[in-house]
């Protein structure tokens, strides 16, 4: 049982219970069960009605439903600092990067690899995060995604096989799809809930991305798609083609992709990941206009060594309302809502009576601080199933 009050600004994303379209409640309260579900949250005068426990007092904090973060990379070994540097000095950011993380992935133990995922993982806990994709794609072989895809399953349940993440050098390019469609995706299926390809320039192209996304979906997976990172092409038509839960980074669109995207709003996400533009010194996609054209737009970190080294949501949030034209009330609803939606979860993202207690107690008096103090860390406490799992209460 978890029983809070004086909350001074709660952020429910159910515009039935509260005001605008993040259904805001002031001077709130929040009533969570055994099992770490949402009972009932409302006026805080009227807890006494909910629960018989003396509740927590927030100090008049605001609350927030715990990030989505539905784009990851977080299991890898290696370090890629130096890439970063000569990219900084003018050497632009092409996908073949990959292969560095992939050898260091490959040569690491089971120990490492786990570690510095978890390690990660706890980063991302700690700035809000309370529910988290992982992708494998720096195996690349049948064995090595296997165990990538085997460790991402220890942190979470969303995992995504990405064995179309890049070419190895080591495996011909006209048998690599089939391995990924054959011996690797049964490999990773026990493991894996979603799949993923990285269909872009240097990467995999339009009718091979097609192919390996049936196939996945054919076993059983849920479909994704990295789409129009490095360039305008084919990725995001395709991913609207197949109906995928999402189209992800989504830097280069036509007006052709925002409509496609704008007709397929109720079953596929763009998912924007600014960090990658910001720190491989692209152009932002104009997340306003998306939204104005009816896409749904989730936001996400893309954690990775090479193109996006972040787990910050709160981070990413200032990036989307600064550079992308966002309102903080967008940023806010992309970051929970959105991430969840780019799952396909209603479970998670709000804070409605049945959906999980995971949400974000604030150093802050409303939402509005995660983008107007960019960088700070303003995490008070982190509650996931109910639980507190970071900071007081
Ligand atoms: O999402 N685009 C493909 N994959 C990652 C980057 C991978 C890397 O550079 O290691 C991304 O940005
Ligand atoms: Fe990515």
């Amino acid at each position: 049982m978890l029983a809070l009050t004086n909350i001074g600004h709660l952020v429910t994303n159910d515009p039935s219970i509260g005001n605008g379209p993040l259904g805001i409640i002031n001077n709130a309260g929040l009533v969570a069960d055994d099992e770490g579900k949402i009972v009932w949250c409302g006026p805080q005068d009227q807890i006494d009605q909910y629960t018989d426990a003396k509740p927590i007092d927030c100090d008049g904090c605001a609350v927030i439903p715990g990030f989505v973060d539905s784009h990851t990379h977080i299991v890898f070994a290696g370090d890629r600092s130096a890439e970063f540097e000569a990219r900084m000095e003018g050497i632009p950011y092409a996908a073949g990067g990959i292969q560095s993380t992939m050898m260091a992935t490959r040569a690491a133990s089971d120990e490492l690899l786990s570690l510095n995922a978890q390690h990660l993982a706890y980063e991302a806990l700690c700035s809000g995060t309370t529910t988290l994709e992982v992708k494998s794609g720096y195996g690349l072989s049948v064995k090595d995604e296997e165990r990538s895809l085997r460790i991402a399953r220890s942190l979470t349940t969303e995992t995504t096989f990405l064995g179309a993440h890049l070419y190895p050098t080591d495996v011909k390019q006209e048998e690599y799809v089939d391995l990924v469609v054959g011996e690797m995706l049964n490999a990773c299926l026990p493991h894996a809930k979603w799949i993923d390809v990285f269909c872009d320039r240097g990467a995999f192209d339009v009718d091979q991305s097609r192919e390996i996304l049936k196939a996945g979906a054919k076993a059983g997976l849920g479909t994704r798609i990295h789409a129009n990172q490095l360039q305008k092409g084919g990725g995001v038509q395709l991913g609207v083609e197949l109906g995928v839960a999402s189209c992800d980074h989504c830097t280069h669109l036509s007006e052709k992709d925002i409509e496609a995207l704008s007709s397929a709003n109720k079953t596929t996400v763009a998912t924007l990941l600014p960090a990658a533009e910001l720190c491989t010194r692209s152009p932002f996609p104009h997340a306003r206009h998306m939204i104005e054209q009816g896409v749904t737009v989730a936001l996400a970190t893309d954690c990775n060594p090479g193109s996006s080294y972040t787990t910050s949501m709160p981070f990413v949030m200032s990036l989307a309302v600064i550079l992308m034209g966002m309102t903080p009330d967008q940023a806010l609803w992309s970051s929970t809502q959105g991430g969840a939606q780019a799952l396909r979860r209603t479970d998670i993202g709000n804070l409605c009576a049945g959906s999980r207690a995971d949400l974000v107690v604030l150093d802050a008096p409303s939402h509005i601080h995660l983008a107007y103090r960019p960088g700070v860390n303003q995490t008070r406490a982190v509650v996931r199933g109910g639980k507190c799992v970071v900071g007081a209460l």
